[in-house]
Order: C-alpha cells, then structure tokens, then sequence
C-alpha cells in the first residue's frame, strides 16, 4: 500500500487518478471536508452529486470550484427531504463510484430530541441510513461506500449503542452522544461490508481533528483545540485525505468492512467489532425508518 500518512493531503492522495466518467455522492459539500472532497475530486475529473442542507448551498459549492455535477437538497434531520433526495439522485439515472456520507453535527450543548431521537444521532446516523440504503443498488460493481466517522467513536456509550435512550433525554453528554452516532456510522460501514456484492466495498474512517464549522456548538473550540495541541491538527486538505484514498485509490479497492485514519487501517472500539451490535442497529434503524 502507498506511503499516505498524517501530513498527506487530498490531493496528493488522488494524484494521477483519473476520475472522468465517475459520479459521487457526497453529503455536505458546502463546507469543511466536505466542500475540500467536493473540489479535490471534481479536480480529477468525477461529477460530483452534491448534497446540502440547500440546493443553492450544494450549487454553490459546485460553482465555487468549476465542478461538474449536480446540487440536490438533502436536510438530513428531515427524513422526507432525505427521501426526496434519494429520489432525485435515482432520476439521474447514473450508476454510482461512491456514496460518501460525511455530513455531521457535533457535540450539541443540550439535548434536541426531533422526532423522538437525539438530533446528532437523526442527522448524523438516521439521515445518512435512509440516503445510502435509498441509493446502494445504483453502485457499480466496484463501487465504495465510505462513512466519515471519527475518534470520538471511542467515546461512545459502554453498551456501544444505548438503545433504551435514543432520544437522548437521559443522563444527556455531548460528547458522548456524538461519539454514539459516530459509532454508528462505523457500524453501518460494516455492516455493509459484509452485504454489499461485487466488488463493492464499505469502510469508515475518522479524519483527525481539523478546524472547520463541526466546532460551532462547543463554548470553547480554540481551547479545546490548543488542549489537543496545535501540531495534532489537519489542515483540510489533510483532513479530507482518507474520505478520498477511500473513494479513488487503487490500493483500497479491495479493503472493506475496515476503519482508517491518516490513510492506514486502525484498530477502532471494541463496540466498532461487534456484529450482533451492528446487526441490532441495522434493524432497530430500519424499524425506525419505517415509523418516521
Ligand atoms: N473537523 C474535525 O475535526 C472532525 C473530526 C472527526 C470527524 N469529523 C467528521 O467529519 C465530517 C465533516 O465535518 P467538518 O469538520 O467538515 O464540519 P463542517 O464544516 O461543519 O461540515 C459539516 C457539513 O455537514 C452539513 N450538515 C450538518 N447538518 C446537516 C443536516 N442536518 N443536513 C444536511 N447537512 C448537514 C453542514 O451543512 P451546514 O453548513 O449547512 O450546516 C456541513 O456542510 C463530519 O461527519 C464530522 O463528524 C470531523
């Protein structure tokens, strides 16, 4: 496997990986490493299908980088506009080379239940459940799933996913439950490592600590970040890095069902690992769905 590691950037993963003819769907792409992935693989030549919470916020970014492709509103809290997007994304009628799930919320001060559940699992997990089960038969057969988790995934609850509490009015911790939806992110991944067909392939990956907008519910983002140290951070062309090496390089076209980090494969939780957990996820997710 090439030599990326931690100072790596999104570009030079993908360099000399010709992307002409390929569609992605990418959540978020109107910020952060979201609109990074957006402009690194429009670089190399993929029509990108990009989501936002706007169609004139995903346009935008598509502009903003003379990328080729097409803005679809997608607010992921809102089950119907995610059902709406899935539908828009099917009417284009193109086979996909990767869905890649990296919108996120994080670390809200007080618990936001909407529709019976903690607002960062809805968005973060629920959302993104509807979107890559509504669109998983459009992938090629080589096609790659890639969840943008993150290491707050080892903060989630003992039980992994606390089942009994998915509104998150119960002994409420920000970060803990984020970390729960960020685990289920990487439990989805898995799960359908172990489904997909062909040669399709599901991974997750967290993509170190970048600053961007992800801190806007924390009281003190700058501490936190000098805490953390500010040689630890990514830039977010480094932050982007591992959710592209994920989508296009050659050297992963056969890894799934695996969580990376800095573009190397990392042991995840102990939660991460457990089928069964996965397995209950997936069909209290699909109950779920089906009540909303
Ligand atoms: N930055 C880090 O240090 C870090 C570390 C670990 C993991 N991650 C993960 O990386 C991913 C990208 O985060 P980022 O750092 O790039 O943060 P960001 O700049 O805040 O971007 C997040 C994106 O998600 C979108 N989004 C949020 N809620 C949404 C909703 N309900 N419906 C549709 N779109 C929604 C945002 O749209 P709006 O701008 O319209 O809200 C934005 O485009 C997230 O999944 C995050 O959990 C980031």
């Amino acid at each position: 496997m090439a030599e990326f590691g931690f100072s790596s950037t999104a570009e030079q993963v993908s360099e000399g990986i010709e992307l002409s003819g390929k569609v992605y769907v990418l959540t978020g792409c109107s910020s952060g490493l979201g609109e990074e992935t957006l402009r690194v693989l429009g670089l190399r030549g993929a029509e990108i299908i990009g989501l936002a919470r706007t169609t004139d916020k995903a346009q935008a970014a598509l502009d903003a980088h003379g990328v080729t492709g097409s803005a679809v509103a997608c607010e992921l809290s809102d089950p119907a506009s995610v059902r709406a997007a899935v539908q828009t994304v099917r009417g284009l009628g193109k086979p996909l080379a990767g869905i890649i799930a990296n919108a996120g919320i994080m670390t809200l001060p007080e618990p936001r239940t909407t529709l019976g559940l903690d607002l960062q699992f809805l968005t973060n997990h629920i959302g993104h459940f509807i979107l890559v089960t509504g669109l998983v038969d459009l992938l090629s057969d080589d096609g790659r799933v890639v969840m943008v988790s993150s290491g707050a995934h080892f903060m989630a609850p003992e039980v992994g996913i606390d089942f009994d509490n998915l509104s998150g009015q119960r002994d409420y911790q920000p970060w803990r439950t984020y970390g729960q939806s960020k685990l289920a992110n990487l439990l989805v991944a898995k799960k359908l490592a172990r489904t997909l067909g062909g040669s399709r392939t599901a991974n997750a990956l967290h993509p170190g600590v970048i600053q961007t907008k992800l801190g806007r519910h924390l009281d003190d983002y700058d501490g936190l970040l000098d805490n953390i140290g500010r040689d630890k951070l990514k830039t977010v062309g480094q932050g982007a890095a591992t959710s592209v090496y994920l989508a296009v390089h050659p050297d992963v076209a056969d890894k799934t069902g695996l969580y990376f980090d800095s573009c190397q494969v990392k042991e995840p939780s102990k939660q991460a690992l457990d089928e069964a957990l996965a397995d209950r996820l997936w069909v209290e997710s699909e109950r779920i769905v089906a009540s909303l």
